[in-house]
């Protein structure tokens, strides 16, 4: 059977991450996600998050020429070589150019790039509701709570709020999502690749349906 590489494509607060959990417990795929890798450089100190958290604090995307390099390596790592799940990457056209030229060189291709959508105003409710777990794991405080307040039901430690979720932040960025990386649902859209899904339904009607679509992407890609 051939190779899943797929792409979660979708403003801040969409889902992406809701979505990648549930898929790479469908689907044996590497998940790849840029932001979580940017945030653990920021909290270990090292020369790529020292670089990165000015940006991040202020909502605005990491240059490309830091992050390009970085996400390129995950989607060559072995682990990677039977199928990826990104997200968070590309963000840029640039980012998406490069990807494809890398996927050329190694002789693979994306399968399909799945968009969530959902309007700005569902955004800012459920970013500013988010918490996270040491482990990463995502809840909302009334779309999606823990069984006990303020802890994870994994690992049991205590949820947290990002640093980027301020309501400024979160307005800074939407407006980078619109201005640099909604372009890209016309470029993979030109390629035939975008699958787009309604981010506004439940998240296990969100995880049904994309996970139907890809299933169907995976069978139809054996025949
Ligand atoms: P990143 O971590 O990628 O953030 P993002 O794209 O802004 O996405 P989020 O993680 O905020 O949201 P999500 O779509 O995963 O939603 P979630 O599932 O958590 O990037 C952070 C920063 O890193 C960027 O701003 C940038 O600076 C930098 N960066 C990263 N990649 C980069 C790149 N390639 N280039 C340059 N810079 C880069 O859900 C949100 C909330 O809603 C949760 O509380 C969840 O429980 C809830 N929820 C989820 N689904 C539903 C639903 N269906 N109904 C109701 N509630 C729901």
């Amino acid at each position: 059977m051939s190779e899943l590489n797929l792409i979660l494509l979708g403003p801040p607060g969409a889902g992406k991450g809701t979505q990648a959990e549930r898929l790479t417990q469908d689907f044996p795929l590497a998940y790849i996600a840029t932001g979580d890798m940017l945030r653990q450089a920021v909290a270990e100190g090292t020369e790529l998050g020292l670089k990165a958290k000015q940006f991040m604090d202020a909502g605005d995307l990491v240059p490309d020429e830091v992050i390009i390099g970085v996400a390129l390596e995950r989607v060559e790592a072995d682990d990677a070589r039977d199928g990826f799940l990104l997200d968070g990457f590309p963000r840029t056209i640039a980012q998406a150019e490069a990807l494809e030229q890398e996927m050329e060189q190694l002789g693979r291709g994306i399968t399909a790039v799945l968009l969530i959508d959902v309007p700005d105003e569902e955004i800012v409710r459920r970013v500013s509701g988010r918490r996270v777990s040491r482990s990463g794991r995502v809840y909302h405080v009334d779309f999606d709570p823990p069984k006990h307040e303020g802890r994870c039901d994994i690992d049991g430690s205590p949820l947290t709020q990002r640093d980027d979720d301020r309501p400024e932040v979160v307005r800074a960025r939407l407006a980078k999502y619109h201005d640099v990386t909604a372009p890209l649902v016309r470029y993979y859209e030109d390629r035939g690749l975008l699958r787009r899904f309604d981010g506004t339904r439940t998240p296990t009607e969100v995880h049904d349906h994309i996970r139907a679509t890809v299933a169907t992407l995976r069978l139809e890609d054996s025949l």
